[in-house]
């Protein structure tokens, strides 16, 4: 058993297993209702200019593109590009998609609106995250507006551990969840068994309270307007297993 806490990313992310189970579980109209969901409490405008980092397989980008935004998604992993694109010139929507890695986008243009969803904030070391953030806040236009997705704090103490299992057919995905207080992670020690084969990747969490976040979001200009459980609403509460965080930049008058 791998007892290093680090996120694989190199691996976690791979098309055979984790694309394989997570577009069969996150159907197309979930993706529908999250747009939807986004786009209202974000306040878009017909015309925003939308960046939605990391993309992915570009499940919302194309869907936010249908609705006449002008938007741009960003991944590091090329094949998600790929089916991003592919996707896109089957809905017939133009969007600019580009493979870059979050950690490093400096100098890009501006934007009205930014999304961090599916829990994509959190993934990399403090200081990688913390720039993250910065290089998010830099990215958008006074007023601009900004939403990130996180594991909620509040339900983990140490010792905590839970399993979840997923099934596709015949093949599952098992994953075995533990926080980590000494070092202030949430893993997923992630099983996955298709086609009679085994793969263990570990992904794992930094964890923000929602007041470390408040502070660390406030120190970069931007406010949060509003809390939500889940990317399609709801009531948040302390035992709510992620928070939705709905953020506005300083700088211009709310509308
Ligand atoms: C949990 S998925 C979320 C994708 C998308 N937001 C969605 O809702 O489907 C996380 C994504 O982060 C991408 N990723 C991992 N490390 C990255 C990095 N350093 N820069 C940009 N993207 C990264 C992975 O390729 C993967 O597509």
């Amino acid at each position: 058993m791998n007892d290093d806490l680090t996120f694989e990313l190199d691996r976690a992310f791979d098309i055979d297993h984790y694309h394989y189970f997570t577009s069969h579980l996150v159907t197309a109209e979930q993706s529908q209702r999250e747009v939807e969901f986004l786009s209202r409490c974000l306040r878009l405008a017909p015309a925003s200019r939308i960046l939605d980092l990391p993309c992915g397989y570009g499940r919302h980008a194309n869907l936010l593109a249908m609705r006449g935004h002008r938007v741009t998604g960003i991944d590091s992993n090329a094949l998600y590009i790929d089916l991003a694109v592919k996707d896109a010139r089957s809905m017939g929507v133009d969007v600019d998609y580009r493979v870059g890695d979050m950690r490093t986008l400096q100098d890009i243009e501006l934007y009205d609106a930014i999304i961090m969803v599916f829990t994509s904030f959190a993934m990399f070391n403090h200081d990688e995250n913390i720039t993250t953030l910065k290089n998010m806040a830099r990215a958008l236009v006074p007023g601009g507006r900004f939403c990130v997705e996180l594991m909620n704090s509040y339900p983990l103490k140490e010792g905590y551990k839970r399993a979840l299992v997923f099934e596709r057919g015949d093949d599952l995905m098992i994953d075995r969840l533990s926080y980590h207080a000494e070092e202030n992670i949430f893993a997923s020690k992630r099983v996955y068994i298709k086609d009679g084969k085994r793969r263990d990747v570990v992904m794992s969490h930094e964890i923000f309270s929602l007041e470390q976040m408040r502070v660390i979001l406030r120190s970069l200009g931007m406010l949060i307007d509003y809390v939500s459980p889940t990317c399609v609403g709801g009531a948040f509460e302390s035992g709510s297993d992620k928070m939705v965080l709905f953020c506005r930049k300083e700088g211009a008058s709310e509308v």
